[in-house]
């Protein structure tokens, strides 16, 4: 299996690289962030509580997310290979991923990091909240929350994997369709 940690923080594009990649390797998107909001959506117990904590721009508890993530590969026994986006947040759900893939007899090939500044990450995420019907892009309180969130309790999860020596860095600024080129040269490398 080829698995793939499409990580960097919010607004950084990992959602709009995800797109493209499953459909150019055949991988399965496992988007926590997608995967909650379902939940809301259906009005489920888990989706209740939740969007509590995603309307703060904190994180949803890890053992809420990581038992989503166990039945997301239950659901999906026949994939090539996972791609990652939003998951892991914490160094505890890159643990328990670990431990999931071990199961599966599989590991994470590679992390891909994209890297953005924060005043285009603000820009971007005010710009998708006029559209997107999100409530944690409408308010710059919030989307400056999710950063602060993401430097203390994510950042600590690219140390996990620079360790295991899985970590690439990547230019997350200009074009989408540069960005996917260097991401998929990342790619090819590994796989080569
Ligand atoms: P999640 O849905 O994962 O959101 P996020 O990480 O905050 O990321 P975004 O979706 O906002 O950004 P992205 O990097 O995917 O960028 P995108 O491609 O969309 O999480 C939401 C919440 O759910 C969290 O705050 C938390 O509460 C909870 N949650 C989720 N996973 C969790 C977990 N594992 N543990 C605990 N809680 C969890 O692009 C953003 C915008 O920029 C778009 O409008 C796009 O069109 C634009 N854009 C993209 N690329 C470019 C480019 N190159 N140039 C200009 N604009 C661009």
């Amino acid at each position: 299996m080829f698995n793939l940690i499409l990580f960097g923080p919010p607004g950084s594009g990992k959602g709009t690289q995800s797109e493209r990649l499953v459909e150019k390797y055949g991988l399965v998107h496992l988007s926590t962030g997608n995967l909650l909001r379902e939940e809301i959506s259906q009005k489920t117990p888990l989706g209740l509580e939740a969007k509590s904590f995603m309307d703060k721009g904190q994180l949803v508890p890890d053992e809420v997310v990581i038992g989503m993530v166990d039945s997301y590969f239950d659901k999906h026994k026949e994939a090539k290979g996972f791609l990652f986006d939003g998951f892991p947040r914490t160094v505890a759900q890159a643990v328990a991923l670990d431990k999931l893939l071990e199961l599966k007899k599989t590991e994470i090939t590679s992390v891909l990091a994209l890297e953005v500044g924060e005043e285009e990450l603000v820009k971007r995420l005010l710009n998708r909240g006029k559209t997107s019907g999100r409530s944690d892009d409408t308010n710059e309180e919030v989307i400056r929350k999710r950063f602060f969130v993401y430097s203390n309790e994510t950042t600590p999860v690219a140390e996990h994997y620079k360790k295991a020596r899985k970590f690439h860095p990547i230019k997350g600024e200009g074009t989408v369709d540069d960005i996917f080129s260097a991401i998929s040269d990342a790619i090819n490398k590994k796989l080569r």
